[in-house]
C-alpha cells in the first residue's frame, strides 16, 4: 500500500507525541518533515525522529511536493491560517483542537476546506478514539441508558504543569481554560447527545497563582451547558490536580447511568503500604491517551488511502469553540449566555 508522507508543525509537548507515532506506530505514514521556529527541536527532529527535511518557516514546508499530509500541533491561535496554508498548497491536514480561537476566522477557513473536497481535513478530538468512551458511546448508542439527562465531565490538567503554565500564561493565547481544557468535554457532550449547546453559565476561581485574574487564565472552573432538547452538561476543568491527570465523564439518562474512568487509574495495580490501599493515578495526557492518539492517527491515514473524509470535521470544530467562547465569555461577564 502506498505510504503517506507527513510534515509535522510543532514539537512541544504534544508535537512529539504525534510524531514518535507517526514515526513508527501509524501504519502506512511516514514522518518526513518537521517544521519549528526553535532551532533545537528541529535538531530533536534529525536525530531522535529521523526526519528528512527541517522547516523554520511553515509556507516553506508546505509546498513541499513530496509531502502528502500536514500534522499541525503549533499554538492555537495558528490553526485556522495553517489550515488554510495546508489545503491551499494541495496537502491533506489534521488539526489539533481547538480548530481556532475566532469564530470568524473559523467560518473562513470551512469556506477553505469546502473548496478542497478531494482533500481530507480532520480534528484532533482524540478522546473518541479511546477504548473506554467508543464502549460507552456504543452502549448509549444501543439505548442501555435510556434518554439522557444530564452529562458530568471533569478534565484537570496535573498540578506540575501550572508553576510553567503561569510563566507563559501572557505570552500565549491558549484561548482561556473552557477553549484550552473543556473543549474535549464540550465535544463529548455533543458526541454523546447529538444535540448543540444553546445556552451556558460559567464561574471560575484563582486561588494559588492569582495573577492568572491579569491575563484572563484560570486555574479551575465550572460550567451549566442547557442542550437544545433541554439535556444539561455540567463541566469541571482545571490545571491544578495533585494526583495526576484528572479526566472523569458521567452520563445519567432515564434507564441507567455510566461513569467512565471515576477514579482515573493508571494501571490494574493495587499497592498497599503505609499509605494504606493506594491506586496509581494516571498522569498526564500522553499517558492516558496515547492509545488514542494513534487510533485517531491511523483513522486520519486510513481516510486518506481509502479517499473518504474523516468524522470528526470542521463544523465539530466550530460548534465547539462557540460553545468554549460563550463558557468565557459567561464567567467574565458573570451572566447567562445564549448561543
Ligand atoms: P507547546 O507550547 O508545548 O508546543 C507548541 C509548539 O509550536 C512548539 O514546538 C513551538 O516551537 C511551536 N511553534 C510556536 N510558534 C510557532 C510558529 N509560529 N510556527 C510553527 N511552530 C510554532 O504546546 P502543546 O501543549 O504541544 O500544544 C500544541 C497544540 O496542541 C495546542 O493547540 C493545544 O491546544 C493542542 N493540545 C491538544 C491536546 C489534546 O489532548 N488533544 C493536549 C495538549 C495540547
Amino acid at each position: 500500500m502506498e505510504t503517506i508522507k507527513v510534515g509535522i508543525v510543532g514539537l512541544g509537548r504534544l508535537g512529539k507525541v504525534h510524531a514518535h507515532n507517526l514515526k513508527g506506530k501509524v501504519a502506512n505514514a511516514t514522518l518526513y518533515a518537521a517544521c519549528s521556529p526553535v532551532s533545537e527541536e528541529l535538531e530533536y527532529a534529525k536525530n531522535n525522529l529521523g526526519v528528512q527535511v527541517t522547516y523554520t518557516d511553515y509556507e516553506e514546508m508546505v509546498k513541499d511536493e513530496q509531502l502528502d499530509a500536514i500534522f499541525i500541533v503549533s499554538p492555537s491561535g495558528l490553526h485556522c491560517s495553517q489550515i488554510q496554508l495546508g489545503l491551499k498548497y494541495g496537502k491533506h491536514v489534521f488539526s489539533e483542537k481547538p480548530i481556532g480561537l475566532n469564530i470568524e476566522e473559523i467560518n473562513e477557513t470551512i469556506q477553505v476546506i469546502n473548496q478542497y473536497p478531494n482533500q481530507k481535513f480532520m480534528l484532533g478530538f482524540m478522546r473518541r478514539f479511546d477504548t473506554d468512551y467508543m464502549y460507552a458511546k456504543e452502549l448509549v448508542d444501543n439505548d442501555e441508558l435510556g434518554d439522557v439527562t444530564l452529562i458530568r465531565c471533569y478534565g484537570i490538567d496535573p498540578s506540575e504543569g501550572l508553576e510553567s503554565f503561569v510563566k507563559f500564561a501572557g505570552a500565549s493565547n491558549s484561548g482561556g481554560l473552557f477553549a484550552d481544557m473543556s473543549i474535549h468535554d464540550i465535544d463529548l457532550v455533543r458526541w454523546f447527545t447529538g444535540q448543540e449547546v444553546s445556552k451556558v453559565w460559567a464561574i471560575g476561581k484563582n486561588t494559588t497563582y492569582k495573577e492568572l485574574d491579569e491575563v484572563g487564565e484560570l486555574e479551575t472552573g465550572a460550567a451549566m451547558l442547557q442542550l437544545a432538547d433541554n439535556t444539561m452538561g455540567i463541566l469541571v476543568a482545571g490545571r491544578n490536580c495533585h494526583h495526576g491527570y484528572h479526566v472523569e465523564t458521567e452520563l445519567i439518562g432515564t434507564k441507567g447511568m455510566l461513569r467512565i474512568a471515576q477514579v482515573p487509574e493508571k494501571n490494574l495495580v493495587t499497592i498497599m503500604n503505609e499509605h494504606g490501599v493506594v491506586r496509581p493515578t494516571s498522569q498526564n495526557f500522553p499517558e492516558r491517551f496515547s492509545q488514542a492518539f494513534i487510533n485517531e492517527a491511523n483513522e486520519f491515514i486510513e481516510c486518506i488511502l481509502t479517499d473518504r473524509q474523516p468524522s470528526i470535521n470542521a463544523i465539530d470544530g466550530l460548534e465547539s469553540t462557540k460553545v468554549a467562547l460563550a463558557c468565557k465569555e459567561s464567567y467574565e461577564k458573570n451572566q447567562l449566555v445564549t448561543i
